[in-house]
């Protein structure tokens, strides 16, 4: 008998860890890695289910174009800011993230973008391998220490909460902003919950972990970046549009902030020109999760989540 086997859409790509799991029992249509729109929109017809990424918009277009028989958007990250809530709601399809499996990977990113922005190791390795090394400065890339200084965690949830614990065990304070009270890290780190223009006034360190909605977008701009300061550091492995890139540019140039450390970008993979010659600034390509158990967990769960829904259960990472 010839059964017709339900269709899995992968918009771009899905690693083995997951896309195995699910090539052994539904028929996958891959976009690879340089998918257009339109190339989603040419292989969307017919699909049970769709794996997007960060990276692919999936708007009331993409959903039509798949059809009537859609159950799933399984997106291949913990953030769905690219995912159409609403209109997959209007449409009664679940969407479903992949969160825990890139809490540690992502905090430690974080962590390492934290030292680096620190102590300026953008700039010196550049100047090294440009040969401007003359020899040791005494003056030279002095930055701050971790231990004894004040972090602010902006969205205290899995990975801010994460990344305060990495700040506390070096020995630094821990303030915190965010949408819910985490009274675990007030108990367990003393953190100390501030509005936000306390918190950027208080910290040293400034690290950003909440998601891009409506509310956070261009959180920090101008202003909330010379609250942080000329000894002050940012950082960012959250979503690009939480960040104004040319007013930290601005601000990195004019000295009015002291350094920068950023993975995650407004128009990705489009990073600001001003940033790119900014100075004490340290510019990732959005690599949070980009270790071999934070990955290959985040595929894993993209496959768990479709094979609940395609197989009549209940998701295991619903988020709408
Ligand atoms: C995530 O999972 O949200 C990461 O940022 C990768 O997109």
């Amino acid at each position: 008998m010839n059964e017709e086997r339900q269709v899995v859409v992968i918009a771009r790509v899905l690693l083995p860890a997951g896309r195995d799991r699910l090539a052994e029992r539904y028929e996958l249509r891959e976009g690879g890695l340089d998918a257009t729109r339109d190339d989603l929109l040419e292989m969307a017809p017919g699909a049970d289910a769709l794996v997007p990424d960060s990276s692919v918009p999936v708007d009331s277009e993409v959903l039509d174009a798949c059809g009537d028989g859609l159950r799933v958007v399984a997106n291949f990250a913990v953030g769905y800011d690219n995912v159409d809530l609403d209109a997959c709601r209007e449409r009664g399809v679940p969407v479903t993230n992949t969160p825990d499996v890139l809490t540690e990977a992502t905090a430690e990113l974080a962590m390492a973008l934290t030292f680096a922005a620190a102590r300026q190791m953008s700039d010196a390795e550049r100047d090294l391998r440009a040969g401007r090394w003359g020899g040791w400065d005494p003056a030279a890339y002095r930055g701050i220490e971790i231990r004894g200084s004040t972090v602010g965690v902006i969205g205290m949830g899995r990975i801010g909460e994460r990344y305060a614990r990495l700040a506390h065990g070096l020995g630094a304070e821990v303030v915190y902003t965010s949408r819910s009270p985490n009274p675990e890290a007030e108990r367990e780190l003393g953190a100390k919950p501030l509005e936000l223009s306390e918190l950027l006034e208080a910290a040293d360190v400034v690290s950003l972990h909440a998601p891009s909605t409506p509310e956070t977008r261009g959180l920090i701009g101008g202003p909330e970046v010379e609250l942080i300061g000329p000894q002050g550091v940012l950082v960012n492995t959250s979503r690009g549009p939480l960040v104004d890139s040319d007013a930290v540019a601005a601000a990195l140039e004019s000295g009015a902030l002291g350094a920068a450390g950023l993975d995650v970008y407004e128009n990705e993979p489009q990073v600001s020109p001003r940033l790119l010659e900014a100075p004490r600034c340290v510019l990732l390509p959005h690599i949070g999760s980009a270790t071999v158990p934070s990955r290959d967990g985040m595929a894993n769960a993209v496959a768990d989540n479709v094979i609940a829904v395609l197989e009549g259960g209940e998701p295991p990472n619903r988020v709408a």
